[in-house]
């Protein structure tokens, strides 16, 4: 099959890169040849072709040297998401996920996208915080002084424990001190602003913290206890927008569907759960394509969500033509550089896939992935339903797990969903119907 960079649907394309990730046929292709593709796209060797193909690629022991106790090594389905244009630049998105529909439903969302000008993104710069506990104070507010006084000497002890991180710019930048009240009594928590460049950067803002603690109890006469990064990034933020035409989300029915959906999530934390786990599904299958801390992200941005009251992480509104545009705000503390981003073979790839080109460029991605996903899922909860969409992949794993292997697994996805009924059971069935044939 010939794959077409398809810029010619009348009407459909406004915006258009020399490279395109617009691939309207790329889901239609075998995964060899989809391959294919990317490393076109992407500029892979053959050696990089082959981590791909070979979907084991995590070897022993190496994953002996990442964590402790291996025994193996658990693997995903790798997919790419196309027709991202983010910034006016092609994206091709590998995502790494179990559940289906995922990566279909990022690329039809950016797909409506880019019939208007794509994403907008932007992003802080990388400012982690890192939090130093103090407590048994006798006069925390003098204590808060004194460590403010100390701020020079603070930011050089944390600096002095990574020179490299210097050298590429970033570093130590700033201290806060905040007084809390708490079922302890009264503590002080200092906030080591640190911008850690291109990584996720716990590693640098937990030795930072430990270093400076000596020297914070030294200026405080207080007991240091934790020492650790805060995931709950606020400098750290990145941002998308986006418009969607009426017309392709489906007419004015659908826009007015969505603003109810996003009026829902707003008000009940019940639905909101929901609505923010929507948005995660893209960012997470982002971050574990790329071995990023995807614990860290989960935790940044629910609690971000939840300052003020648990809130939607995306906001939308119809605009004066009654297209809709959302928009997307949240933590990212994502890396290209050090964790298992530079260890990781498939990892390594992936980075090379998406071209991004620092910790800045890939939250950027990350927040229009999960503005697409949301668009997504509202589009088709309002719409037909997210069953639909579901129920063919679902059946295929229905049915594969019942046993089914090679051309038994189409006939038994097209019985159950023809029958509507995709059970285990039932799977198992149809199965021995096709084993008695034959
Ligand atoms: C399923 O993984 C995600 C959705 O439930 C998100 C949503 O309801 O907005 C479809």
């Amino acid at each position: 099959m010939v794959l077409v960079p398809l810029n010619s649907r009348e009407g459909e394309e406004r915006v258009e890169s020399l490279k395109s990730s617009r691939l309207p046929n790329f889901h239609e292709l075998s995964p060899e040849e989809r391959l294919r593709v990317v490393k076109e796209f992407a500029g892979l060797t053959e050696e990089e072709v082959e981590i791909l193909r070979n979907t084991g690629s995590l070897p022993l022991d190496l994953a002996n040297r990442m964590i402790e106790n291996v025994i193996g090594a658990t693997h995903l389905p790798l997919g790419i998401a196309t027709n991202f244009l983010i910034n006016g630049k092609d994206y091709l998105i590998p995502m790494a996920i179990e559940e289906p529909s995922v990566v279909a439903a990022a690329s039809n969302a950016a797909r409506m996208a880019r019939m208007k000008y794509g994403f907008r993104a932007s992003a802080d710069e990388p400012v982690m915080i890192g939090q130093v506990q103090v407590c048994k104070l006798k006069d925390p507010e003098e204590a808060r002084r004194r460590i403010l006084e100390g701020r020079e000497r603070i930011l050089a002890k944390a600096n002095e424990q990574d020179p490299l991180l210097v050298k590429a710019g970033g570093g130590a930048r700033e201290v806060e001190v905040r007084v809390l009240d708490t079922r302890m009594g009264p503590m002080v928590v200092v906030h080591l602003l640190v911008d850690v460049r291109d990584a996720m950067g716990a590693n640098a803002v937990n030795t930072m913290c430990e270093a400076v603690a000596p020297l914070v109890e030294e200026l405080t006469g207080g007991k240091v206890y934790l020492r650790i990064v805060s995931n709950l990034a606020v400098y750290r933020k990145a941002r998308a927008e986006a418009s969607f035409p009426k017309e392709a989300l489906g007419g004015e029915e659908v826009v007015e569907g969505i603003l109810y959906a996003h009026a829902l999530a707003a008000a009940d934390p019940f639905r909101c759960s929901t609505h923010n786990k929507g948005i995660m599904n893209g960012i997470i299958a982002v971050a574990l394509a790329l071995s990023n801390d995807v614990r860290a992200l989960e935790a940044g941005a629910h609690s971000y969500a939840a300052m003020g009251g648990y809130k939607p992480l995306t906001s939308w509104e119809r605009e004066e033509n009654g297209d809709l545009r959302g928009r997307i705000e949240l933590p990212l503390a994502v890396g290209v550089l050090g964790g298992a981003t530079g260890v990781h073979p498939v990892a390594r790839v992936c980075r090379k896939i998406l071209g991004v080109g620092s910790s800045k460029e890939l939250a950027e991605v990350m927040a229009a992935v999960g503005l697409a996903q949301n668009l997504a899922a509202l589009r088709a909860l309002v719409a037909e339903g997210i069953q639909r969409g579901h129920m063919k992949l679902h059946a295929r794993n229905v049915a594969m797990a019942a046993g089914a292997r090679g051309e038994q697994v189409e006939e038994v996805v097209r019985r159950m969903v023809e029958e509507r009924c995709i059970r285990i059971d039932r799977a198992r069935e149809i199965l021995a119907q096709l084993e008695q044939r034959g």
